[in-house]
């Protein structure tokens, strides 16, 4: 069960080996002086086993920025949960609102990957988001809905206390656009009560993501359904992390 505020940094497809294990270095030393906060990492799939060699024994947790939920077999350019975890991999982000909508992964899609990895043990951060022209013509909640109707209707006690959600609105990603506080509580607190509804279990840590930097994520993390953030930008410098974990240990 997670109960400290999660600062996540999804590196995307950025930083070769040496940056990783550099930026690495730097935050297990920021995440040793952290109260309140964790620090998780996503690198890019060839940086994840330097990473993880970085931040072993510390508090940092590693993981993948994908993961296909079958042991091995025949699926090109997929990394199976027990190759994550000889590496110390230990949770992985799925349905990214780039892998949906750049790389055209679906709903089902996610799900299976969701629950495949739930069910290997691993922390799984399951990214939902709507669209800008679903924003704006009132759909985002029946969007929602549909992202996550196929993880939590078979949801385990097990799983649901190894499953973070992390809400990104697609229009604020990489765009320098982020959610006001009210768009970000009111989404929140929609999922947080969808969850439980369709679950039947108290909602599981919910993180925003979408254009988070330091100068905005003091009015985002004290919104009360937030429980941490998601970050790409900023998560790229040990500067812009050690203000956000500032921020996030207050
Ligand atoms: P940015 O922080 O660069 O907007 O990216 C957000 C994101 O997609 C994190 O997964």
């Amino acid at each position: 069960v997670i109960k400290k505020n999660l600062l996540v940094a999804n590196w995307k497809m950025n930083l070769g080996l040496g940056q990783s294990r550099e930026l690495t270095l730097g935050l297990v030393e920021l995440a040793g002086g952290l109260k309140n906060t964790e620090i998780w990492v996503a690198p890019s799939a060839t940086s994840i086993a330097a990473v993880c060699t970085a931040a072993k024994g510390s508090a940092i947790k590693c993981g993948a920025q994908n993961v296909h939920p079958a042991k091995s077999g025949a699926f090109t350019g997929e990394i199976s949960i027990p190759m994550l975890e000889e590496l110390g991999a230990t949770f992985g982000i799925v349905g990214h609102s780039e892998r949906r909508h750049q790389f055209g992964e679906s709903n089902q899609l996610v799900a299976n990957r969701a629950i495949g990895t739930l069910k290997s043990g691993f922390f799984t951060i399951l990214c939902i988001g709507e669209k800008l022209d679903e924003r704006e013509s009132g759909a985002t909640n029946s969007v929602l809905k549909e992202q996550l109707d196929p993880v939590l209707s078979d949801l385990s006690k097990e799983m649901h206390e190894r499953l973070v959600i992390a809400y990104e609105p697609v229009w604020a990603i990489g765009t320098g656009k982020v959610a006001t506080p009210t768009e970000v509580s009111d989404t929140h607190a929609f999922i947080s009560s969808y969850y439980r509804e369709k679950s039947k279990f108290e909602c599981c840590p919910i993180l925003y993501g979408g254009s988070v930097t330091p100068d905005n994520y003091a009015s985002i993390i004290s919104i009360d359904a937030v429980s941490g953030a998601l970050v790409g930008g900023a998560s790229l410098t040990l500067a812009s992390m050690k203000a956000l974990a500032e921020i996030s240990d207050r």
